[in-house]
């Protein structure tokens, strides 16, 4: 599997990784603990090297799950975790309440905040989680005003001079921002939505990414699982899958959504491939664009999702392929 440099950073990772939001159960209909390592498993033996995680996917779970599975190969990953999103704190911006029951019978009320002392808390419950020394890319999980950004770019150089992180990244940020981090140190990575659907950040994130030596990480490349061809009008969402109540996932998207896709396999055939990889191979070719995060459930996905990496699109496909997306741009 190719790999490339995180920005400024000596950390190579493989252009496809491997997202552990759905591994944490929460907003996902539940995990299967055995199945979600077995797939981190698979991910490293197919090449897949960097495995994205956060503290709030499952609120701990997916670092435990993650920690355990690379249990024995951690030198052969790129762990990349987050942090800014706070559920057991007051301080910063109110973010969601998210329904998951805490231990306390309640729910959760996230806040975004990113003071510098917040940030010491948080890589300590993420190394243990993590059963980790260090933590190769460490991210900024969202923005949030209270706290002046130099403040938080600070904290973590302190944390890379400690060796605690190698490398430093930001998710959900502005150019702005971004250029704001920059003038404090280096910054390795912008981690954001992009995939066939969602593209605002051709004209915004990626031009200045490329520019600037920072790694893009396109996060929910296949869409949440829309663009695999596998979540027709007829699927079923377990209980607690918040796909369920997304108009993306509404019985007429999912159809229209279906359609585009019977469009696009010819082009899918022709590789030999399957219409989820398909949709990572084309994210992965438009420029700027350095890695992309697939989420998974089971082994089967993850070796799916590392052999897109090898898929090369000319020219006149690619151009076949925006040709359907602009006739379907009534898909969400
Ligand atoms: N920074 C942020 O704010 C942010 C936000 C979102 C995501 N992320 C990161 O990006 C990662 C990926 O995004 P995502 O998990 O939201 O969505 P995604 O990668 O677009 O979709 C993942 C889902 O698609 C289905 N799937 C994956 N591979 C498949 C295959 N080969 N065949 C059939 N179905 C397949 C699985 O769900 P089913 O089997 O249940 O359909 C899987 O959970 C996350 O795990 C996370 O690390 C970051």
């Amino acid at each position: 599997m190719q790999q490339r440099t995180l920005g400024q950073s000596q950390i190579k990772a493989s252009v496809v990784g491997l997202g552990a939001w759905a591994i944490g159960g929460w907003m996902w209909g539940g995990t299967d603990a055995e199945q979600s390592a077995a797939a981190i498993r698979a991910a490293v033996e197919c090449g897949i090297n960097l495995i994205d995680t956060a503290p709030i996917y499952g609120f701990g779970e997916s670092e435990r799950i993650v920690g355990k599975a690379i249990g024995g190969i951690r030198d052969q990953v790129v762990l990349a975790t987050k942090c800014g999103l706070r559920w057991d704190c007051e301080r910063g911006v109110f973010h969601f309440d998210s329904d998951e029951k805490s231990i306390g019978g309640k729910g959760y009320r996230v806040n975004k905040y990113l003071g510098a002392e917040s940030i010491r808390h948080e890589i300590e419950n993420s190394l243990r989680r993590l059963n980790t020394e260090y933590i190769d890319l460490y991210q900024t999980h969202w923005q949030e005003e209270t706290t002046p950004i130099e403040e938080t770019m600070e904290a973590l150089l302190k944390l890379k001079q400690e060796g605690k992180i190698r490398a430093i990244g930001v998710s959900n940020a502005t150019p702005e921002q971004m250029r704001r981090y920059l003038e404090v140190g280096p910054l390795d990575s912008d981690q954001e939505l992009y995939s066939m659907l969602d593209r605002k950040h051709e004209a915004e994130n990626l031009p200045f990414c490329r520019d600037q030596n920072i790694a893009f990480l396109a996060y929910s490349p296949l869409a949440r699982g829309l663009l695999t061809g596998k979540t027709g009008p007829e699927r079923e969402f377990n209980e607690g899958d918040a796909r369920a109540s997304l108009r993306r996932f509404s019985v007429e998207n999912r159809r229209r959504a279906q359609a585009m896709l019977e469009r696009m396999r010819p082009i899918a055939e022709r590789h030999n491939a399957e219409l989820a990889q398909l949709a990572v191979a084309w994210t992965l070719h438009q420029p700027g664009c350095t890695h992309v995060l697939c989420g998974v459930r089971n082994p089967g996905q993850a070796e799916t999702n590392a052999a897109a990496a090898g898929i090369s699109l000319d020219e006149s496909e690619q151009t076949e392929l925006n040709s359907i997306l602009n006739e379907f741009d009534d898909v969400v």
